[in-house]
């Protein structure tokens, strides 16, 4: 079997990716032409060319800038469009989208536009694309329990056009428990929870978003495999971890590719998938992410499958529709 065109043609879901992360160059310019703002980059050449990250935040510090040219809802209806028109091609049959409405909304842009935008494009992926679709908004870590809170007042009104709520921005020094009551609320208004923990941030982030939040998958958590009652946990719970190899490269959260602990994590039975995280930052979608893993640990054409049989397995889909894909 031809493990390379399995990489890519084997039916998935992609769980972790950010729908801001999904901005090209070419998209960005293109919506700061239209809505009269000048990018601080000189072209679409000197914007790509900053995409040698050192850390989590160096990054951040990139994307917040990137997105502030996303200001209509035709802006987030073409990013949308943009993302689901490549996975299409990557296997991708379903797909859970982060957006970050703090990121957003503190720059005047309205929840209603963001959404309605994003809707656009989503209702009708599975005639268009043959992608299902569901959206997870996430609150930014950095901007503290309090803003969170009030961005989750601001959802509820829009609790039937999301699926979940999930933690993400700058990790290290903003731990999950804060967020308890956050997550509790959402909770009780019926979501799902997600959290990034072990990212940059260490193992004790990732107890907290199991115990504390009680999140039902873990974004990231490669640091867990430094905690050897941690990592057995995950496994016997079956805690899914979005696992985004080409970010944690790029990011340098490890040092190469190889020293990746995805083959640990296998091993020690984690319920692991791959993602892309931010595609158009981290030279790749899920499908390159796939490849890469593949080209590095030389994993099968059945390795390979039962990360894809994972992701659906992982997703927050029904249980026909779950069926209906494996
Ligand atoms: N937001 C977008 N990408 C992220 C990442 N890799 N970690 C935390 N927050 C993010
Ligand atoms: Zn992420």
């Amino acid at each position: 079997p031809d493990a390379s065109g399995t990489a890519l043609s084997v039916p998935k879901a992609e769980l972790h990716m950010h729908i801001e992360g999904a901005l090209e160059p070419e998209l960005a310019f293109e919506c700061a032409r239209r809505n009269g703002i000048t990018l601080p980059y000189a072209d679409v050449d000197d914007l790509r060319r900053r995409y040698d990250f050192s850390n989590l935040q160096s990054f951040l510090d990139l994307y917040y800038t990137g997105m502030n040219v996303l200001c209509t809802a035709q802006d987030f209806t073409d990013l949308a469009d943009s993302y689901l028109a490549r996975v299409r091609q990557q296997g991708v049959r379903h797909a859970e989208i982060f957006f970050d409405p703090q990121a957003h909304t503190s720059r005047g842009v309205a929840l209603e536009t963001v959404l309605d935008g994003l809707e656009a494009s989503l209702a009708t992926s599975q005639e268009r694309f043959g992608i299902s679709t569901r959206l997870i908004a996430c609150f930014l870590r950095d901007r503290g329990p309090d803003e969170a809170m009030a961005t989750f007042e601001a959802l509820l009104p829009h609790t039937g056009r999301i699926t979940g709520v999930g933690l993400d921005s700058a990790e290290d020094g903003y731990p999950p428990e804060g967020f308890a009551p956050v997550f509790a609320r959402a909770r009780q208004a019926g979501l799902h929870l997600v959290a990034h923990a072990g990212e940059e941030g260490p193992p004790e982030y990732v107890w907290q978003a199991l115990d504390v939040l009680g999140v039902d998958r873990i974004d990231h958590g490669i640091r867990a495999a430094e905690d050897p009652t941690l990592l057995r946990r995950i496994a016997r719970d079956q805690v899914p971890l979005t696992v985004c190899p080409l970010s944690n490269v790029r990011l340098r959260c490890v040092d190469t590719l190889g020293r990746h602990c995805l083959p640990q994590l296998v091993d020690t039975g984690v319920l692991t998938t791959i993602n892309s995280d931010d595609p158009a930052y981290f030279g790749g979608y899920v499908g390159e992410n796939y490849r890469a893993v593949q080209r590095e640990f030389g994993f099968d054409d059945t390795a390979l499958r039962e990360f894809a049989s994972n992701s659906i397995r992982a997703s927050f889909l029904g249980r026909d529709e779950r069926e209906r894909l494996l």
